[in-house]
Order: structure tokens, then C-alpha cells, then sequence
């Protein structure tokens, strides 16, 4: 933990960390306890706090290069420009960057400072360092500061870093599952060299300036997908709607609202070796957009009259040139999910559906767990629930199989 004022976050990703079952254990820096005492810390990871590069005690219990190695991961949040700065150019002056040198774990960076100070050429070199080296990053995210500016620089949301951390852990045990599922799928997933473009979240169809029409996808089964696809070697391009995530690191990003606008930045990032629909696009739109905010008057409510919006996956499933190697559509469906989703299948010219139930009272939309089925031509795999993450991982081992498969 470093010392910044979104070291308040810290404590309840500790919280949230071990909510699901992690084992946390906190080093700090001597500028982290100018904003948090050690025993809130110690407190809520039920572990006492290392601080301190030459205590005897410390040293006797645990050392600090036995620290640095103990855990599956290592989390710097946040990350200071100082802390970056220290780790990018391998300073050991205090057991936090001593422990951060040491390690031979990954380490997954959550940066948090002024806007100014995160693009500083000095900030951007050390983050170009630290890329290089393989560091994972979560975050900045952009919004308004502690300080009053507004700009990339805030740390990201806790359960955004705990989404990168479940990220992070699931790519190195990536098709450990201890079921049949790990079976036929490739024990170890690169997409190296290929392009994957993913779409994610929801659209926002316009009905006037002020008000649109829009649908409950959070956007968080494309983000995984994009992030898996990226850890497996992949350039990859996300095309978004509106949501509230934070970019991937390492990732080309798209914002988009609408359908048409999605369609437009899909057809402008192919061609692909991957094209992955997970965004939930809204089937209509409204045919006459208001030019000005429709006025409530005391007459007939206005009627909105819907035109149906492209669909997306079927235009580019049936691309005559340049058609992506392999198309994946996802199928939310309430009732009979197999064969709904090989009617999608056939009727939208993809090579493989992951059907997920939306029946009354699941998770599915927001949730950060998903039950699918895997549905292609030959065959229908229910898998077990799994994280998000773990999803989109076993998701992306299987694509690299298929994509290997198919040459
Ligand atoms: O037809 P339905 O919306 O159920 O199909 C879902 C799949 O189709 C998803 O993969 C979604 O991303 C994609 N889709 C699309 N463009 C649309 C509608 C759906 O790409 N206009």
C-alpha cells in the first residue's frame, strides 16, 4: 500500500479480498500510514502489518524476501507516481519497494495520483518500464479528484481490482479446473499474433438529447473475454457501449452508445481472427430522434415509433471477404437454452454460442459469476458456474484450440 488518499479504497478491497476466501497479507510504506493506521489494516486483514525493512522480529518471522514470495500475487494499491517510480527503476529503500524487487510472483499495479502527475513524461516512462517487465496494471480510472481536477488518475473502483486480481490468478491456472471440462480443451491458450475484436455492454439508443433507451448488461463478460484474450498473447480491440469499467490495460478500447455506432467501429477494426459479440445491442431504435427534449404536455403521451438496429454478429458472420476465422455470439435466453441457442447459431452464421440462462432471479446481468453452455455445430458442453473470469478464460483456451484446429 502506498501512501495516496485513495489508500482509503485499499481497505475495503482488503475487505472484499477476503470476503472470498483470500488470505491478505498488507505491506505498507511510511507515506500509506500518513492516511491509514496500520491496525485499520491489520484489522481487517486479520494479519499484522509489515512496515518495516529492518526489524529484527519481522525478519525472525518472516523474512522479507520469504514475504515477497509467500503469495500467489502480489497487488500494489495504490500505486504512487513515488512507488512507481522506486519499482521502475528497482530502488529497495523500504520493505515495500525492497518486497517488490524481491518477488518473483506477478504483480498487478492499481496507480492512483494527480492527473498532472500520471502524464508526466516522467510517470509515463516508468509505466512503459513496468509494462514491459510484464506488470499487470488495473486502472486509472478518469473522474473527478480528491484535489479538485478532473482526469485519469483516480484509483480504480475495489471490485474492479479484485475482477483484475481474479483476472490475473485465473490466466496462471488457466484450464487447471479439477473436471472433465479441461479434457479437450488446450492446456495452455495463445493467441499470439492474432487480432481479436470483442464487442461488450449494453447500447444506448437515443430518444431525444436527454433520454435513451438502453438495457441491464454490464459489460462485464466482453471485459473478461478482451482481458483473457490480451493475457493469451492477443491484440486486442474492445468495442464498448456505455458502462461502468474501467478500460483494460493493454487494450485498444472503442467507446461507442448506439448499435449503428458499434456496427461502424466493428466494420472499422476488422479484419479479425476472433470476432467475439458479447454486447447486449439493443434490437430497436427509435426511428425519429427528438432534435430537442420532448416536452411533457398535458396531450397524448408521445409514441415512439422502433426500427429494428443491425445485427452486428450476423453481418459480420456472413462477411462474403474478410469474414473473422471465428465468429462467437452469446445468447441470453430464458427458456430451452440448447436449442435457442443452435437456432442462433444457424440463423446468425457463427461458429460457436455461449448460451447463458436470464431466467427470473439469475445473476447473469451485473453479476460477476456465470453458468454457460458452449454451443457449437457438433456440440452442446454445460459448463460448471465460474467467475466471469474464469469464463472468459477457459472461453479463450478454447477459441486458441479451435483457431490451431482450423489451419
Ligand atoms: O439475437 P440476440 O440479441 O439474442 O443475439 C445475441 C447475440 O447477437 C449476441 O452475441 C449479441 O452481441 C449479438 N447481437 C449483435 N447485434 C444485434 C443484436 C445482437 O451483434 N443487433
Amino acid at each position: 500500500m502506498g501512501g495516496g488518499i485513495s489508500a482509503y479504497k485499499t481497505l475495503d478491497l482488503i475487505r472484499r479480498l477476503r470476503e472470498r476466501g483470500a488470505s491478505v497479507r498488507v505491506v505498507m510504506t511510511n507515506a500509506a500510514k500518513q492516511f491509514i493506521t496500520p491496525l485499520s489494516a491489520a484489522a481487517l486483514s486479520g494479519d499484522k502489518v509489515y512496515d518495516d525493512l529492518f526489524s529484527l522480529t519481522d525478519e525472525t518471522e518472516m523474512g522479507h524476501i520469504e514475504l515477497s514470495r509467500a503469495a500467489d500475487l502480489v497487488v500494489v494499491a495504490p500505486a504512487t507516481a513515488d512507488l512507481l517510480a522506486r519499482m521502475a527503476n528497482g530502488l529497495a529503500n523500504d520493505l515495500a519497494s525492497t518486497a517488490l524487487l524481491a518477488t518473483d510472483k506477478k504483480t498487478l499495479v492499481a496507480p492512483a495520483m494527480n492527473v498532472r502527475m500520471w502524464l508526466h513524461p516522467a510517470t509515463q516512462r516508468n509505466l512503459a518500464t513496468l509494462r514491459a517487465q510484464g506488470m499487470l496494471f488495473c486502472g486509472p480510472a478518469d473522474g473527478e479528484m480528491a484535489c479538485g481536477e478532473y482526469g485519469p488518475g483516480r484509483m480504480s473502483e475495489p471490485l474492479e481490482i479484485v475482477a483484475a486480481i481474479e483476472a490475473a490468478l485465473t490466466t496462471s491456472t488457466l484450464l487447471d479446473l479439477p473436471t472433465d471440462l479441461s479434457k479437450g480443451m488446450a492446456r495452455s491458450a495463445s493467441l499470439s499474433g492474432r487480432h481479436v475484436v470483442v464487442t461488450a455492454g449494453p447500447t444506448h439508443e437515443p430518444i431525444d438529447p436527454v433520454r435513451y433507451i438502453a438495457n441491464r448488461s454490464s459489460g462485464r463478460q466482453g471485459y473478461a473475454i478482451a482481458q483473457a484474450a490480451h493475457a493469451a498473447g492477443a491484440r486486442v480491440t474492445l468495442i464498448s457501449g456505455p458502462v461502468a469499467i474501467a478500460d483494460p490495460a493493454g487494450v485498444k478500447v472503442v467507446h461507442v452508445n448506439t448499435a449503428e455506432e458499434m456496427l461502424g467501429a466493428v466494420s472499422a477494426a476488422l479484419p479479425a481472427d476472433i470476432f467475439v459479440a458479447a454486447a447486449a445491442v439493443a434490437d430497436w431504435r427509435v426511428d425519429a430522434v427528438g432534435a430537442t427534449k420532448i416536452k411533457k404536455t398535458s396531450a397524448d403521451p408521445p409514441v415512439l415509433r422502433l426500427i429494428e438496429n443491425p445485427d452486428i454478429l450476423s453481418r459480420v458472420a456472413h462477411l462474403a471477404s474478410g469474414r473473422p476465422r471465428l465468429v462467437v455470439g452469446f445468447a441470453a435466453e430464458t427458456d430451452d437454452l440448447e436449442q435457442n441457442a443452435r437456432k442462433k447459431l444457424v440463423q446468425k452464421g457463427c461458429d460457436l454460442i455461449v448460451a447463458n440462462s436470464v431466467a427470473m432471479g439469475s445473476t447473469t446481468f451485473g453479476g460477476a459469476s456465470n453458468t454457460v453452455q458452449i454451443v457449437t455445430r457438433e456440440s452442446n458442453e454445460p459448463w460448471p458456474e465460474m467467475s466471469k473470469h474464469e469464463v472468459a478464460a477457459q472461453l479463450v483456451g478454447r477459441l486458441s484450440q479451435m483457431l490451431d484446429n482450423t489451419l
